[in-house]
């Protein structure tokens, strides 16, 4: 039998909207792989949490403000990369949540904005600063189940998650060639902060409509995450790996 182990030693990954929540995750599990990570969030104050519960990892660590709406905020982080980059994943995305009925055109927009054309920012700005030399080259998208099957109150977040898996395929096609295999995570209900937050009840609700009864973790998506970087993953390509204790079965 072989035991699969993840050394990410001299491998550089960039992570989106990783100062907190499923992105801080996926950046911790990496830098406790021995990867270097440069963290891209908008948010100022959480970036400065991160930097005080990343202090050991200091010397593995960077840190850029960076609005992934925003192609020229995304072009300067890019240009302050301190090494080429092996691995990205897009992880940030935010929601608005509303009926179809009472969505606004600002709801609509800011979720395109961030969870589909933010990628498309991000991806074809840091096209350039991958390492040439690596056959082993990963983008890792974080999607949603929501994307693969809908959901009320989601017009916006749904339709963004579905495009990011059609890009998420696509760049599987262009990309393969060039030592690169694309793929797309799709978590579930997972606790986080913003959950964490939510009635007892609400939550053991969630809970109980998923097969395995629990809501995911942070950590569920990260070991994913880190699968789909490894160079074990070589010939996994175009694929949406679910992670969402089987609710949609
Ligand atoms: N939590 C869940 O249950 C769940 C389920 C399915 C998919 N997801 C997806 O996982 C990803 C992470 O979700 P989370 O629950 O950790 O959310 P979160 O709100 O805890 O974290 C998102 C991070 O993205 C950052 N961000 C938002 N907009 C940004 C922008 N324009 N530029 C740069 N950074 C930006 C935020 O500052 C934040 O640090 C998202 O793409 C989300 O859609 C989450």
């Amino acid at each position: 039998m072989v035991n699969l182990k993840f050394s990410f030693a001299n491998k550089n990954a960039v992570i989106t909207g990783a100062a907190q929540g499923i992105g801080f995750q996926i950046a911790l599990s990496f830098l406790q792989s021995g990867g270097q990570v440069a963290i891209w969030d908008y948010s100022e104050q959480a970036i400065e949490t991160a930097k005080k519960e990343l202090a050991q990892f200091a010397g593995q660590v960077h840190f850029a403000q960076v609005d992934v709406t925003q192609k020229e905020s995304c072009e300067k982080a890019a240009a302050g990369l301190p090494w080429a980059c092996d691995i990205l994943v897009n992880n940030a995305g935010i929601t608005r949540d509303k009926s179809f009925a009472k969505m606004t055109f600002e709801d609509w927009n800011a979720v395109i904005n961030t969870n589909l054309t933010g990628l498309f920012n991000v991806t074809k700005t840091l096209s350039e600063k991958f390492n040439a030399t690596s056959t082993h080259k990963r983008i890792i998208n974080i999607s949603s189940v929501v994307g693969l099957y809908g959901n009320f109150g989601q017009t916006n977040y749904a339709a963004a998650k579905a495009g990011v898996i059609g890009m998420t395929k696509t760049l599987a096609k262009e990309l393969g060639r060039k030592g690169f295999t694309v793929n797309a995570v799709a978590p579930g209900f997972i606790a986080t902060a913003m959950t964490n937050a939510m009635p007892k009840e609400t939550l053991d609700a969630m809970a109980s409509k998923v097969p395995v009864q629990r809501l995911g973790s942070t950590s569920d998506i990260a070991n994913a995450v880190l699968f789909l970087s490894s160079e074990q993953a070589a010939y996994v390509n175009g694929t949406v790996i679910s992670v969402d204790g089987g609710i949609v079965l």
